[in-house]
């Protein structure tokens, strides 16, 4: 399961790269609308792009078809290899599809149900991005639509990727990765929470501290 960072943070996801273990960035309107408002959006995602190399989803903001495609069309002025990310709405689909028939990679976003997530891969949907944190948040097993899907997608070799998505927290990781997503898109914050473990931080510092001895030892 690759790692993308969820963040339209340059600073988070400029740390996150350097990590070396991320393939890809997904943004959304609201992760732009947290930023510094002087910064120009097509500048910060060109950026932002540069950055991590790799995926990177930029999604649509119109609500029709063809506003989809004029904005499809301007962020792949901005860089070709982008991944257009759309809303999972009937529009949406309609989208989905023109651009899948140009060989144009998509993101289905906004996905909930494993239903859901069939429909948008039958459109073309490169990748499918289902929702975790916010099923939870209303007190419905997230982890299990990410299951469901990834249970369908093997039965009938579907393939679109399943992105788990709306990650808040290290268990979602692990429950994801356990429920056969493809790619996990995580905050840098639940990317660091995850690293941690107390005993790597007291296994270095007893590493550090016998070899200083041994060599204070062997100088004296
Ligand atoms: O990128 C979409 C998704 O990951 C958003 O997460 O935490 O706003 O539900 P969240």
């Amino acid at each position: 399961m690759q790692l993308y960072v969820d963040s339209a943070n340059l600073a988070d996801i400029r740390a996150a790269a350097a990590l070396g273990c991320i393939s890809g960035v997904t943004t959304n309107p609201s992760l732009l609308a947290k930023e510094d408002p002087s910064l120009d959006v097509k500048a910060l995602l060109l950026d932002i792009h540069r950055t991590v190399g790799g995926h990177t989803s930029v999604e649509v903001v119109s609500t029709d078809s063809d506003g989809m495609l004029r904005e499809a069309d301007e962020i792949l002025q901005w860089f070709p290899e982008a991944t257009i990310k759309i809303p999972f709405i009937p529009a949406g689909l309609t989208a989905v599809r023109k651009l899948a028939d140009q060989g144009i990679p998509t993101n289905v976003t906004l996905l909930f149900t494993a239903n859901q997530a069939l429909i948008a891969a039958n459109a073309g949907a490169t990748y499918v991005s289902v929702f975790l944190g916010r099923l939870d948040d209303i007190s419905t097993d997230g982890v299990q639509a990410v299951r469901d899907t990834a249970e369908i997608w093997d039965t009938h070799g579907m393939e679109s990727l399943i992105i788990a998505a709306s990650i808040r927290n290290p268990l979602h990781l692990l429950e994801c990765a356990r429920a056969g997503a493809h790619i996990a898109t995580v905050p840098y914050k639940v990317l660091l929470q995850s690293m941690k473990h107390p005993l790597t931080d007291a296994g270095l510092e007893a590493f550090l501290n016998d070899y200083k001895a041994m060599v204070a030892k062997k100088g004296s």
